[in-house]
Parts: C-alpha cells; sequence; structure tokens
C-alpha cells in the first residue's frame, strides 16, 4: 500500500468549501483502487488565523511542510479584512518562492456539458506553463510618497536561468502532446525584458527540432485565444501573462471555477503545490454554491505528480461524465451545490486496471 502525506491548507472563502470535498473525492478514489491511501494534515492557516496571532501562517510553517509529500492549497485572499499584500505575500507567495515552486502549470480544455461562452470551443485544448518565481512579480519596486509627486516603481525581473527553465518546459510538454508551443511575447521593444525572453525562446528551440514553435504579442495572443482557441496547444508565458492568460482559459471552458493549477518544484528539493486558477470568491462564500471541480481537478495534477496515473485519469472522467450528466453549480449553469458536485464526482469514480 502506497500511503501519500499530504498537507491541506483549505485557506480562504471558498477554499474552505471546495477544499474538504476534494478531500473526499480522494479518499473516495483511494478507496476504489486500494493500492494506495492518503494522510492529510490539515493546517488552519489563513487570514483568520492572520486575525487571531498576527501571522498568515506559523513562523516554522515551511519547515512543517517540508515533510509532506504534496501541498494541496484552497485559495488565499480575504480582502474586506485583511489586505491582499500581507495575506499573499505571508502565505501563498511565500510557500511559492520559499518551496522553489518555480513552474505553474495550468491546463484548460473544454468537455461536454460545459456552456462555453464561445461557439465553437470543442478542440479547446491548452496546457500554459506560467513561469513562478520572478518577472512582473518580482520584489523589487516599491511605492514612494513625495506629496503630489507620489510614485509607484515595480521592476519586471527575468532571469535567463528562470526564463529557460520555464520555456524548456514549455517545449518537453509540447513535444508530449501535439508538438506546438507558443510563447507569450511583447517583444515590439517596448518592454525590456521581452526581447531577451524571445532570444531564449529561440535558443532552446534548437534542443526541439520536432516542435513548432512560435511566438505571439501577448494582446493578439489574448485575442486568439477566443477568436480561435482550437490553433493552440502548449504556451509558455511569463508570471503575470500567465496568471491573466489562465483566468481567460477558465473562462474559455466555461468558468474559472474549473481551472486546475500546479505550483511545481521541479529539482525536487521541496514539496510542489496544487491549488486551482481561481480566488477566494468571497462574493459567493458561505452559500455552498462555490464550483468544486477546478478543485478537484487540482487534486487530479497532484495524484499525476505523485504518479497515481490511474487514479487521476478516473477522477477526470468522473468530472467530465459529471458535467455531461447535468450535473453542475451555478457558474456553470446548473442548480446543483458544491456537495452534491463533489458527492456526483465520488459516485462515478471507476476503478481503471
Ligand atoms: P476570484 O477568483 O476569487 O473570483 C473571481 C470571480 O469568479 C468571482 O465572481 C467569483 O465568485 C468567481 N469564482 C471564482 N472561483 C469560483 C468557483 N470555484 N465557483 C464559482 N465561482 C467562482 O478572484 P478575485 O475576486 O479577483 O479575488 C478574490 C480574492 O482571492 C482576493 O483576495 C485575491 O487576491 C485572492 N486570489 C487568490 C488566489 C489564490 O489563492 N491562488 C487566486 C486568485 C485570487
Ligand atoms: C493566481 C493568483 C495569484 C497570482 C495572486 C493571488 C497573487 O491570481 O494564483 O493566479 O497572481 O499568482
Ligand atoms: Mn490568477
Amino acid at each position: 500500500m502506497r500511503n501519500y502525506k499530504i498537507a491541506v491548507i483549505p485557506g480562504d472563502g471558498i477554499g474552505k468549501e471546495v477544499v474538504p470535498v476534494t478531500m473526499d473525492v480522494l479518499n473516495h478514489a483511494a478507496e476504489c483502487f486500494q493500492d494506495a491511501a492518503f494522510t492529510f494534515t490539515e493546517f488552519p492557516w489563513g487570514c483568520d488565523y492572520y486575525l487571531e496571532h498576527g501571522k498568515m501562517m506559523d513562523d516554522d510553517g515551511i519547515e512543517q511542510l517540508e515533510e509532506f509529500d504534496a501541498i494541496l492549497l484552497g485559495a488565499v485572499g480575504d480582502p474586506e479584512r485583511v489586505p491582499d499584500h500581507i495575506s499573499l505575500w505571508g502565505l501563498l507567495i511565500k510557500i511559492r518562492r520559499s518551496m522553489e515552486q518555480s513552474l505553474n502549470i495550468r491546463p484548460a480544455k473544454f468537455f461536454k456539458g460545459l456552456a462555453s461562452p464561445l461557439a465553437d470551443p470543442r478542440d479547446f485544448d491548452i496546457m500554459v506553463v506560467r513561469e513562478n518565481s520572478e518577472g512582473e512579480y518580482s520584489e523589487a519596486g516599491g511605492r514612494i510618497h513625495r506629496g503630489q509627486d507620489e510614485l509607484a516603481i515595480q521592476n519586471a525581473v527575468f532571469t535567463r536561468k528562470a526564463s529557460e527553465r520555464a520555456i524548456r518546459y514549455g517545449y518537453q510538454l509540447a513535444g508530449e502532446r501535439k508538438g506546438k508551443l507558443t510563447s507569450a511575447t511583447k517583444s515590439n521593444g517596448i518592454v525590456h525584458s521581452m526581447p531577451f525572453w524571445d532570444e531564449i525562446f529561440k535558443e532552446v528551440s534548437q534542443e526541439f527540432p520536432n516542435v513548432e514553435a512560435t511566438q505571439q504579442h501577448i494582446d493578439a495572443l489574448a485575442a486568439f485565444m477566443v477568436s480561435k482557441p482550437h490553433e493552440f496547444d502548449v504556451i509558455v508565458a511569463s508570471n503575470l501573462f500567465g496568471d491573466i492568460l489562465t483566468d481567460l482559459g477558465g473562462a474559455i471552458m466555461g468558468s474559472i471555477g474549473i481551472a486546475p493549477a500546479a505550483n511545481l518544484n521541479t529539482n525536487g528539493d521541496h514539496p510542489s503545490m496544487f491549488e486551482p486558477v481561481h480566488g477566494s470568491a468571497p462574493d459567493i462564500y458561505g452559500q455552498g454554491i462555490a464550483n468544486p471541480l477546478g478543485q478537484i481537478w487540482t487534486a487530479k495534477m497532484m495524484l499525476d505528480h505523485l504518479g497515481e496515473f490511474k487514479m487521476g485519469e478516473s477522477i477526470l472522467d468522473a468530472i467530465e461524465s459529471t458535467t455531461a450528466a447535468g450535473i453542475k453549480t451555478q457558474d456553470i449553469g446548473g442548480d446543483s451545490s458544491t456537495v452534491e458536485v463533489a458527492r456526483e464526482v465520488c459516485d462515478r469514480i471507476k476503478f481503471k486496471e
């Protein structure tokens, strides 16, 4: 019996609704397959914890997380009560950075029963490889208060190492899929970092002669994702570009509540973290209507990472058959609750050889 130790951080808002039902799905899958089990250890970190203890996580929180095989996180942010810069730097970004989770892998694809706003989303099936450690999200910058001339500065940081890592991963993934890689850029010389990114994109292309490599300006790329979504396979993007494109990917599927993500540590030094693309959705929190599919699909990505491919596949099949049967939350045109959708996914999980 393979036993996985999973650190669970529901976090804030709907994270506290979609994470518990996802643990049920994982336990149910484990029962079906009978050769693997999960030991979940829950951490109460988040904005409630901050308001009680003055910190988003324990001082030795990162060390506590080190002993786990993976981290499953819901969402962070309760902006009415705790400013986002405190909650995000204190928990979400802290884990991503301290644990060197330098890639953020975010799939999006259309499947049956989803209400995409696009007329013909049938062949939409992409993977976004988002650089997750630097870029526009660098710590370099600040706000300068000087009366009426107050200003804020943000320096984008693009290192060869991190850009190359994301780009190479994008090529590898494209090689395993349809063989097409698109780089999200803004290379018209206005943004200094992007010609550098493009240079690396070209250099690394030499290692992958079988991958068709193209680059697109981010603005046009966003438009093409809507007007010809079926033309994309893998997209590699900087931190901010990837962030924006993956909410767009969620919207094309039908809701950002479905979109999953994996924050990968690629050198094996620290655990990777699995959290959906969406946030804590304070506008719907507490109503029991949050779509749990993004979190559940995220758990499937965690299973792939752990090498439990069959179990992961069975969960994705169960998700697809649940939406195809019309059992959906409100955001995708249904009237089922978070718990009902998750229960349905559980019931549809089938053992696979
Ligand atoms: P959000 O993703 O929380 O919500 C955007 C919209 O999508 C809202 O209308 C929300 O109701 C809807 N939505 C999101 N997830 C849904 C789901 N599972 N089911 C149904 N509808 C869903 O983004 P926001 O409103 O910009 O941010 C809210 C808070 O979350 C902020 O504090 C923000 O910083 C934080 N945030 C955290 C993460 C994260 O932890 N990874 C990601 C994004 C935003
Ligand atoms: C995401 C979120 C975060 C990001 C925020 C909350 C810092 O939007 O995970 O997509 O931009 O990385
Ligand atoms: Mn985002």
